[in-house]
């Protein structure tokens, strides 16, 4: 008697909480509501704005010769992010697209690497991935890297090729 007690309580919570939890759920549209999509889709675009910034020049850390990612990769061309994680030969290992970013940042740029968990790192990926929206997600196609384009100046910056890859 004891026990059956304890079992109708627990029904009896259980389809409280659902009710409860319907009658939240119609108040506002499931899972979210357009006021707190508009706020999710608003902290994205300022993390993409961020990520821009940093990707022409933004965080002097990044580079001691003057050039941005903007300089090779103009709107984040021949980046590839949505080919991430992948093979690259020169590591020898597979690579996720952070580790790219701060090769480019060591090499190319002779810059300081960024924190591979920081919130500069996911700018530079929320950049990269939103200008790369809708292409096919293609991971450990290595053969698709395509050589960055290489432009006469960037967004303001001096241009001085650093003679790596094809920065001659
Ligand atoms: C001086 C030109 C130059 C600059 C500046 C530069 N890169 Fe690169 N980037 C390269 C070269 C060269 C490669 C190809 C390296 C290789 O795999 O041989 C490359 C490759 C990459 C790749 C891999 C692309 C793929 O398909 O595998 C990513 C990602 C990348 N760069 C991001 C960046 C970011 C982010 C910055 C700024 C922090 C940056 N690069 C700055 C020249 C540059």
């Amino acid at each position: 008697m004891k026990l059956d007690g304890k079992i109708i309580r627990r029904v009896v919570t259980v389809s409280i909480g659902a009710s409860a939890l319907a009658t939240a759920l119609s108040a506002s549209a499931y899972p979210f509501s357009k006021e707190e999509l508009a706020e999710q889709e608003a902290a994205l675009l300022s993390a993409v704005d961020k990520g821009y910034h940093l990707w022409h020049g933004s965080n002097p850390a990044m580079t001691t010769n003057g050039l941005a990612c903007g300089n090779c990769h103009p709107d984040a061309a021949a980046a590839n992010p949505q080919t991430f994680p992948k093979y690259v030969p020169m590591f020898g290992k597979v690579v996720p697209f952070r580790e790219m970013v701060n090769w480019c940042i060591l090499n190319p740029q002779a810059g300081k690497a960024l924190d591979v968990n920081g919130e500069d790192m996911t700018a530079m990926e929320a950049y990269a991935f939103y200008l790369h929206r809708s292409k096919p997600i293609e991971p450990g196609l290595a053969a698709r890297q395509t050589a960055p384009i290489v432009v006469d100046s960037g967004t303001g910056y001096p241009r001085k090729p650093t003679g790596i890859g094809v920065d001659k």
